[in-house]
């Protein structure tokens, strides 16, 4: 962080001997110099996605396009399915995107040709499961690996898609937590592959990074507007099944955040990628930094959209939650209950800063109520819900 603060001193610094209009005041000074610095590097980088049709890479191809950067979009399998990057070319500037089918995160080489010619790389391509199977890991580490290694000689900055995962570690005393925090806690053992694999993947890329820039994110469950049904299945599932109604998954404690401000974080550390070299930034909407139990989706859902209806079945209630806790303490077979990652996730009350998101990357979170209303919408357009008669 001390690097980080010292190279964003820098960056102002440079930026200051090239104003050319007067200001009044400090405060004024350092933000037209910040800006400064934003527009002389947008809206002419070409930036490769990984994961570019899934739920967030969707919404950062649709960003980085509206501020005019080109975009090589990297898809499997999308030479074959047409259907499945159909919406990034609906998306207004998609002229400037281009389509690459290829990057698979098990296969070395893969990601050459979809990588070639990148100023930047996005790297949001993940498995996206909570779980004990070591291939959810090996995607985030093996993956993480096979891309770094396909980067072209012209990309300057390499831009990580983590998570909370990586920050969050369920063995400390105080269960606050900000960017000072790394997961050290979770591995296979002890059941929980995604934020293990998240953890030893960004500080794979931290080190392999020494001579570009690097940025990490680290966003909170995911909520907002969808553009496909696959979309619906990837974290908006936790709004989807309110809807169904199917029971969702109800660890004690959950963070949210809105897509849109991901996408916008991404591009701005794409954009102001030397300035925030080092970085890693917490995305969480305000209201909840606290803990908040994903049942309660149900209620701030019932309150923003009425003309729905939702059930908010936990999928473990607490009774269930009881015997799995005690058969979990059974030797050999109380890990295939429950693992000691789940009994921790299932009591732990967390909570989170996202102060320096909102200082450094000048990011305003979207109030929680409107992301949960526009994840209903979103499904809704779908045909997933209908209104109450
Ligand atoms: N959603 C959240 O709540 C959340 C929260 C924190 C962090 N994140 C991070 O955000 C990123 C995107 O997640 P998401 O929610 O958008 O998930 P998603 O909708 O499931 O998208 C994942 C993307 O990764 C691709 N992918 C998966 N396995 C792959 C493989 N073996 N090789 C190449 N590509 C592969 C998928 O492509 P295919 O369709 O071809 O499989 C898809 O494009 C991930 O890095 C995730 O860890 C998400």
């Amino acid at each position: 962080m001390l690097l980080l603060r010292v190279a964003s001193r820098r960056a102002v610094a440079a930026s200051r001997r090239h104003l050319t209009v007067a200001v009044t005041g400090e405060v004024l000074l350092r933000g037209a110099a910040r800006r400064a610095v934003a527009a002389a590097s947008r809206r002419d980088l070409t930036v490769a996605v990984t994961g570019a049709s899934g739920y967030v890479g969707s919404y950062i191809t649709e960003e980085l396009l509206k501020r005019g950067h080109e975009v090589r979009a990297l898809v499997r399998g999308c030479d074959t399915n047409k259907e499945k990057a159909a919406h990034l070319q609906a998306l207004p500037g998609a002229d400037r995107l281009t389509l690459v089918d290829g990057g698979d995160l098990g296969v070395k080489g893969s990601f050459e040709a979809g990588l070639a010619g990148a100023d930047a790389v996005v790297h949001a391509a993940a498995t996206v499961v909570i779980g004990r199977d070591p291939s959810i890991a090996s995607a985030a580490v093996d993956g993480v690996e096979n891309v770094l290694s396909s980067l072209p000689s012209t990309c300057k900055t390499f831009v990580l898609t983590s998570s909370i995962a990586a920050v969050i570690s369920l063995d400390k005393a105080s269960l606050t937590f900000d960017e000072s925090d790394w997961n050290d806690y979770s591995s296979l053992k002890n059941g929980d592959a995604y934020g293990f694999g998240k953890t030893r993947a960004e500080r794979r890329a931290r080190d392999h990074c020494k001579n570009i820039n690097f940025v990490a994110l680290h966003p909170g469950i995911v909520l907002g507007p969808v553009m496909t049904k696959p979309h619906t299945k990837a974290s908006p599932v936790f709004v989807r099944n309110l809807l169904l109604p199917k029971p969702i998954l109800n660890p004690n404690s959950a963070h949210f955040v809105d897509v849109r401000d991901v996408a916008a974080a991404h591009c701005i550390a794409v954009e102001r990628a030397s300035e925030l070299d080092g970085g890693r930034f917490v995305l969480c909407n305000d209201e909840t930094c606290a803990s908040v139990n994903p049942v309660s989706l149900g209620k701030v859902a019932a309150e923003a959209c009425p003309e729905y209806e939702y059930t908010a079945d936990p999928l473990l209630p607490p009774w269930k939650f009881a015997i799995g806790k005690a058969l979990s303490h059974v030797p050999v077979l109380g890990p295939r209950v429950m693992t000691e990652y789940e009994r921790r996730v299932f009591e732990a009350r967390t909570t989170l800063s996202n102060a320096r998101a909102k200082n450094e990357l000048g990011l305003t979170f979207r109030p929680h109520a409107d992301t949960v209303a526009d994840t209903v919408r979103g499904c809704v357009q779908l045909g997933i819900a209908h209104r109450r008669a």
